[in-house]
């Protein structure tokens, strides 16, 4: 039997006691270790985001489902943990479903709204019948990611509400977030999307991609106005190569057994620690498992 479980119920929770849930991306097993050990001290639920990317990095969707799975018996990890493909196509929703993902995003942005309902409807009842979680997007999220790059968007709320009332778990709306670094010149969130968008969907937990990055105080207001689940990525990458280059940078990799992997890539991984550990508290899910 495995933990995983779907996003449901730590979203809801979330949304009504007014904090976030971290979706922290995932690259291999350090990474996946790191998130799981710091939510389990911290008494958080967590969300391990899967990208197709990173899904193929490690060999594949089943691979990603099979370690998680096993790594949360073998480290006892009692938190919530649901294992949720990140951006996920219509192909790549279905395979994760069959691989044992415990939540989906479908990005349907890309599509002209009509298909994105369609296709969205689809994996709604999928998803349903099967006790998975779904995420659906609205307006494309900016910066690159796989490959795709978009232009931060905002989306338009009546198509959010067209989308939420299909029944998905949480909806991804473009409030000109982006992926990746933002510019020196980057105006920060739509909060007047936001709260537009809000007042069309209701209860419907949302989600605020592109977590690195955003200041504080917008991270906090976009919590009071109704985001539940905020994804990270890219801040766990720079952490991770920053102390890895600082290890290798002070000569400690030539050093005795310095050359092991499992030291030479301890630095990095406690530095994806220490940056989890950071968003789980400003996201305010520290004692909330
Ligand atoms: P960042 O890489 O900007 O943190 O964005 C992560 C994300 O939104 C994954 O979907």
């Amino acid at each position: 039997m495995s933990r995983l479980v779907s996003a449901k119920e730590m979203l809801t929770k979330a949304r009504d006691g007014k904090y976030a849930v971290a979706q922290i991306n995932i690259n291999n097993l350090e990474w996946t270790k790191a998130a799981v050990l710091t939510a389990q001290e911290l008494n958080s639920p967590i969300i391990l985001g899967v990208s197709e990317g990173a899904g193929k990095y490690m060999t594949g969707f089943k691979t990603v489902t099979a370690m998680t799975s096993a790594m949360l018996d073998e480290l006892n990890i009692t938190v919530p943990v649901a294992l949720h493909l990140d951006h996920g196509t219509y192909e790549g929703a279905k395979k994760c479903i069959e691989a044992g993902f415990s939540s989906i995003m479908f990005d349907g942005s890309h599509y002209p709204i009509d298909e994105n309902v369609e296709k969205t409807t689809e994996l709604v009842k999928i998803c349903n019948e099967k006790g998975l979680s779904l995420e659906a997007e609205v307006g494309s999220i900016g910066g690159e990611e796989d490959g795709v790059i978009g232009n931060g968007e905002c989306a338009d709320p009546d198509e959010c509400k067209r989308i939420a009332d299909l029944g998905v778990t949480m909806l991804a709306a473009g409030i000109g977030n982006i992926h990746g670094k933002y510019p020196e010149n980057w105006p920060g969130l739509s909060f007047e999307t936001l709260a537009a968008v809000k007042d069309k969907v209701g209860d419907m937990p949302l989600v605020l991609h592109g977590g690195t990055g955003i200041p504080e105080d917008q991270i906090k207001k976009a919590i009071s106005l109704g985001v539940a689940k905020i994804n990270v990525n890219t801040e766990c990458q720079w952490a991770f190569q920053e102390a890895t280059r600082k290890y290798i940078e002070a000569g400690k990799d030539k050093e005795g057994k310095g050359f092991d992997p499992r030291k030479l890539l301890a630095p990095g991984f406690e530095a994806i620690k220490a940056t989890v550990k950071e968003k789980l508290t400003l996201f305010g899910s520290v004692n909330k498992a």
